[in-house]
């Protein structure tokens, strides 16, 4: 859809001639997963093509943009409350709000922002994100309020200029939208139906990123191991060749679904030394039966098995995951299963959350909802239980040899150096800033629960 792109960049052109002179700033508040954030590096690509410059600071922005996640319940209080607090600002200084993302694809949300929230802009939702300049013109031609959001899925727009918040590490969206309907969750009615981007549009920027120094490639979509490049092309086709792109030296993807790992892709993960050796292989419940009303469609004892065969295959492969506790139904032999995969796996890091309800869902519908207190209480009892792993588990490192890549200065304290393992461990150590973007060999000699200490070598 190269047209609809090219008129875009003559909004942005337009819009950068009205602000000619002014020095006006954007801000933008991401509030979502790797492919909302990606989703903000295009935003910020486009309000820097119409002349406005970026603020950490959102009293100074002439421009406020929320791109908004709705996966868990907590984002909603969490948005109301930041634009309310806009509206003072609003007042005084004219700034223009523009909320977008997977929130306003809920038909609830956007009335409820019609209704309490007049002085809002504009509203986009996930299949009109790249019109945010035209959006931005009519806002400033006309002072009228504009609503953009469709339900049907967008076209894939190649060309969006984008703003990378990094100069390492950067994330590619190799598909858009979701086929799975997992029963508790929200984004396929938010992002639409599995997308894939050509394997020639893919394979150039990947290629543009290296020629501009990045070293790391992150894979992005909601179920990566469905990518479908046409012609028999698949996720492993990609994999292996993004391994050949000179300069590239880490590659990673998120998410994969476990009921889609066939062997070619672990047989890719294996032969292309690039890609990353841990895998983060979303488990969500132990539980078969759990598993069953989720439709997840594989059980406990099919992810434990696959693990094994990746074991077996990869040689070092470790994983991380996704958990769900409280999910509606769940008992406690149920969440018991849930402890037993985390023993058997060793996952290298859990990130865990409890069951939210999500209007539209068909787990929200279920009658046997947990009560809170249940809730909370099993989810203590899962973070316990992967802390105390997780101590076990980094001593395994100290006195290893890991080759790093090398991220930056370490946020606490400005005299170390930071990166990540293959595994995303967090290492620090003293270093020369020359170091950055380049990939270290360190020894590793202490471990402190949320990152490891190393020595270079
Ligand atoms: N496509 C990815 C996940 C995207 S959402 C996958 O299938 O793995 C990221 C994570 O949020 C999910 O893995 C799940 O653990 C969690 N999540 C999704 N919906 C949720 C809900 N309603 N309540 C609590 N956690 C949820
Ligand atoms: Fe949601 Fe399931 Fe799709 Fe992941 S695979 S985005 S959890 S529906
Ligand atoms: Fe991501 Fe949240 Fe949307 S998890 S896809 S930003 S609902």
């Amino acid at each position: 859809m190269k047209n609809e792109i090219d008129k875009q960049y003559e909004y942005m052109e337009k819009v950068n001639k009205i602000n000619e002179g002014q020095n006006l700033q954007y801000a933008i508040y991401t509030m979502g997963c790797q492919l909302n954030e990606n989703d903000s590096e295009k935003i910020s690509g486009m309000l820097e093509k119409m002349g406005y410059s970026k603020t950490e600071d959102i009293k100074k922005a002439d421009i406020v943009v929320f791109n908004t996640c709705c996966v868990r319940e907590n984002a909603e209080d969490k948005l109301f409350g930041k634009i309310g607090e806009m509206k003072k600002q609003k007042e005084e200084k004219g700034t223009i709000i523009a909320i977008g993302g997977c929130m306003m694809q809920e038909e609830h949300i956007v009335e409820k922002l019609n209704k309490s929230y007049p002085f809002v802009d504009i509203i986009f939702g996930t299949h009109t994100m790249h019109k945010l300049s035209e959006d931005v013109y009519h806002i400033l031609e006309k002072r009228a309020k504009i609503q953009d959001v469709i339900t049907i899925d967008g076209e894939i727009y190649e060309g969006i200029p984008i703003k990378r918040n990094d100069k390492t590490k950067a994330s590619v969206t190799i598909m858009y939208g979701c086929n799975n309907f997992c029963t508790y969750c929200i984004v396929p009615y938010v992002r639409g139906r599995e997308r894939s981007r050509t394997p020639n549009d893919i394979l150039k920027e990947i290629k543009e990123l290296a020629n501009e120094g990045y070293k790391e490639i992150t894979l992005l979509g909601q179920n990566v191991n469905s990518y479908d490049g046409g012609n028999g092309y698949k996720f492993s086709n990609l994999l292996r060749d993004v391994n050949k792109i000179e300069g590239i030296e880490k590659i990673r993807f998120v998410s994969p679904h476990p009921k889609d790992f066939k062997e070619d892709v672990i047989d890719a993960i294996k032969d292309c030394e690039k890609v990353s050796k841990i895998i983060h292989l979303p488990l969500q419940s132990g539980s078969s039966n759990i598993l069953k009303k989720m439709n997840r469609r594989y059980t406990k004892e099919q992810y434990l098995s696959l693990v094994k065969r990746m074991k077996e295959k990869i040689q070092n492969v470790v994983f991380s995951t996704d958990i769900i506790v409280g999910f509606p139904e769940e008992t406690e032999e149920d969440f018991e299963d849930t402890l037993d995969v985390v023993r058997k796996v060793n996952f290298e890091q859990v990130f865990m959350f409890i069951y939210s309800r999500r209007v539209g869902t068909p787990a929200d519908k279920m009658e046997a909802q947990i009560p809170e207190g249940i809730k909370h209480e099993r989810f203590n009892r899962l973070k316990e239980l992967v802390e105390s792993m997780m101590e076990e588990n980094n001593k395994k490192y100290i006195g290893t040899i890991q080759s790093v890549l090398v991220e930056g200065k370490s946020k606490n304290n400005p005299n170390m150096l930071t990166g990540r393992t293959d595994s995303n461990k967090v290492v620090v150590f003293e270093g020369k800033e020359d170091l950055i973007n380049t990939v270290v060999d360190l020894k590793i000699v202490s471990e402190h629960m949320w990152y490891l200490k190393g020595e270079i070598m």
